[in-house]
């Protein structure tokens, strides 16, 4: 099914400079950018993204590190993005990353993981809604797409 998913390179991805390569994987794969934009989010907009976590000891820390300097927020679109983004992500534990995945290849810290993904359709469309405006998600077709996606989809 294709799903639309919400993807963050946090702060400490744009500061090792792997903004690029990382951006790199997910285009590779061929989940189709709707939306890229480099931004500092402010406490209000870490509160929001992260509220689910509010009151977990992390919560206070995440928040800080978020806020911390400017991170990456990208929409991407494609069957099953949800899943396909956090699998190329890795575990949240970057111990229990497989390598291959971005947190196995270059995180060894949870806090600094590098990346986030939305877990579930009802996350991703809301946190789609916290970082993008509607009109700041463009749609369009590709000359590849049918090299890369099955015909029903
Ligand atoms: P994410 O939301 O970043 O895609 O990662 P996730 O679903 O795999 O992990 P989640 O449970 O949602 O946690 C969000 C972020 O909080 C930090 N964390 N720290 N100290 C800890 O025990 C701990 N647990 C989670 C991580 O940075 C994680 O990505
Ligand atoms: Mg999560």
């Amino acid at each position: 099914m294709t799903e639309r998913t919400l993807i963050l390179i946090k702060p400490d991805g744009v500061q090792r400079l792997l903004v690029g390569r990382i951006l790199a994987r997910y285009e590779e794969r061929g989940l189709k950018i709707l939306g890229l934009k480099l931004l500092r989010a402010d406490r209000a907009l870490a509160e929001r993204h992260y509220a689910v976590h509010r009151g977990k000891p992390f919560y206070a820390g995440l928040v800080e590190f978020i806020t911390s300097g400017p991170l990456v927020a990208l929409a991407v679109e494609g069957p099953n993005a949800i899943a396909v983004a956090r699998a190329t992500n890795g575990a949240t534990r970057p111990v229990e990353a497989g390598p291959g995945t971005i947190r196995g290849d270059f995180a060894l810290e949870v806090a600094q993981n590098i990346v986030h993904a939305s877990d579930a359709a009802e996350t991703a469309e809301s946190e789609l809604a916290i970082w993008f405006r509607p009109d700041e998600l463009v749609e369009y077709g590709r000359d590849i797409d049918h090299w890369v996606l099955a015909a029903d989809d």
